[in-house]
């Protein structure tokens, strides 16, 4: 019983005797927000993008970021830190957008808060990205019909897509 106690006192200790380690990492997330990766990876991708109706998109800028800047068909949630406010791209939502691209070119990695993606009725080609259901981990509303993907959906989300 009594080690079930010491062991947190100790974690405790350490935090408190050694603040510039845990303030290091603390800092280099405020210098690099979430929003800010979200924004890289959204511009890259815009970047690749072989058509898009040239207003649909103007939002996407860089020097602006997705949700302060209130970029078409993003939605975001804000959390706050004793850093303050943190923003995270939650939602990605351009159906019937005239897009012309490949979805594999979408860094999904920098949109791990993601949870609604619709890209729906559009001109999407390619295969299915893969990361779609390995970097997704909050994904819970996906629509891409209506567009020219091919690929391999994992057996359980086609599990589920049938149910
Ligand atoms: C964000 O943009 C949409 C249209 O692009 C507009 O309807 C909405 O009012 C804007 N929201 C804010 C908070 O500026
Ligand atoms: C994708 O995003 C992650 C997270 O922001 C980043 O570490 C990685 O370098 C990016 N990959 C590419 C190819 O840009």
């Amino acid at each position: 019983m009594e080690l079930v106690i010491t062991i947190p006192l100790v974690l405790l200790h350490a935090c408190i005797l050694s603040p510039r380690t845990a303030a290091a990492p603390a800092l280099r997330h405020h210098q690099y927000p979430k929003e800010t990766a979200a924004a890289e990876a959204l511009l890259q991708w815009k970047s690749t993008l072989l058509r898009a109706p040239p207003s649909l998109l103007s939002s996407w800028r860089p020097g602006t970021t997705p949700c302060t800047s209130n970029w078409t068909g993003i939605s975001c949630t804000t959390t706050t830190t004793r850093h303050g406010g943190a923003a995270a791209v939650t939602g990605i939502s351009l159906p019937h957008a005239g897009i012309d691209g490949h979805l594999g070119e979408l860094n999904f990695s920098a949109l791990p808060s993601l949870h609604h993606l619709d890209l729906s009725y559009n001109s999407l080609h390619g295969e299915i990205p893969a990361a779609i259901f390995v970097s997704l981990p909050a994904l819970y509303y996906l629509d891409l019909s209506a567009n020219w993907l091919h690929g391999d959906i994992p057996p359980e989300i086609a599990a589920v897509a049938v149910a």
